[in-house]
């Protein structure tokens, strides 16, 4: 006799990102046809913003969203904007002065394909197009007007100077010197964890979150952000480059100071997966709700680019 079917169905994150990256990218393209001219700067900043990356922060803005309401074009709008933010991030961490890597998402980096001056002014662009497309959507939006200063805030301040920007002078500052564990995790907080958050604590205040819910999925995002990095430095050690997209054995030659240099692959491995399960518990008050950031916070640590 055959079993009745399962009224239990798990949770399919291919389909999900498959979804949500093709929205991201649809999303991005249209402001590039609205915004952008036909001339070299704009090539670049299309160039980089359409690599393929992840997409995994604009992906946990729409899901944290979903998690305590709806995703509207709003909320598509940040995911956005906090997209072109994480890739200027990265086309000035690839620049000669700061990690000099020639590969990115799996094509050479800005300034290989364009140039240093190119590449520094199209990461410029991005970070100041991102505060464009926040402003102009919260002058439309009637509804959202004070969330939407509350998200600009919140986005300036983890991708600013006591933010993103204050980790990536920490990671400088550490090349050839070994941190102690705490400020490592302060570092890795600062230039990874802080936009993650945002991206989560965005999502969540456009989609309508009490602040009560927002403050869960803020422990979720603090401790997935981290795992993220953690991650990221594990990959650098063991990880397969044509995957990634990016080089690997980096940050050992160039001395960075990482979580595996520290306490060693097993122990980062054990790290990684204790912060996921403190994210997991975090929102366990949303129940299915919160399927999508469950399943990606396992992604995050399970993932292979
Ligand atoms: C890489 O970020 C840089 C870090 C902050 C660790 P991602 O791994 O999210 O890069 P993309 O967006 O997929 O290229
Ligand atoms: C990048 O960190 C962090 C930011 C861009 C803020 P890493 O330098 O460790 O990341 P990868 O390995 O180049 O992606
Ligand atoms: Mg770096
Ligand atoms: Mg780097």
């Amino acid at each position: 006799m055959k079993n009745p079917p399962s009224p239990f169905k798990p949770f399919d994150l291919t389909k999900y990102l498959d979804e949500k990256r093709e929205l991201v990218n649809r999303s991005l393209l249209q402001i590039i046809d609205e915004k952008f001219t036909d001339y070299r700067l704009c090539d670049a900043m299309t160039y980089s913003l359409m690599a393929p990356g992840k997409r995994l922060r604009p992906v946990l803005c729409l899901a944290a969203a979903e998690t305590v309401g709806t995703i509207d074009d709003d909320v598509i709008t940040a995911a956005c904007g906090i997209e072109m933010i994480h890739t200027y991030s990265l086309i000035h961490d690839d620049l000669p002065a700061m990690d000099n890597d020639n590969m990115r998402r799996g094509k050479p980096t800005c300034h290989i394909k364009f140039d240093v001056a190119t590449a520094i002014l199209t990461g410029d662009a991005l970070l100041t197009l991102a505060f464009d497309i926040f402003s102009s959507r919260s002058l439309c939006s009637r509804k959202n007007r004070k969330l939407w200063l509350a998200v600009i805030n919140a986005v300036s301040k983890a991708a600013g100077h006591r933010g993103m920007i204050e980790g990536q002078m920490r990671d400088m500052a550490a090349e050839n010197n070994s941190l102690e564990l705490d400020d490592l995790k302060k570092m890795h907080y600062l230039k990874t964890g802080a936009l993650i958050e945002a991206s989560v604590t965005t999502g969540a205040l456009l989609g309508g979150g009490s602040m009560a819910s927002i403050r869960h999925l803020e422990t979720y995002a603090s401790n997935i952000g981290l795992a993220f990095q953690v991650v990221d430095d594990i990959l650098n050690v063991e990880g397969d480059p044509s995957k990634m997209g990016k080089a690997t054995g980096t940050d050992q030659s160039r001395n960075k100071s990482t979580y595996p240099g520290l306490l060693g692959l097993t122990q980062s491995r054990q790290f990684a997966s204790d912060l996921v399960n403190n994210a997991l518990h975090a929102i366990k008050i949303f129940g299915n709700k919160a399927n999508p950031l469950l399943a990606l916070a396992t992604y995050i640590i399970e993932r292979k680019r």
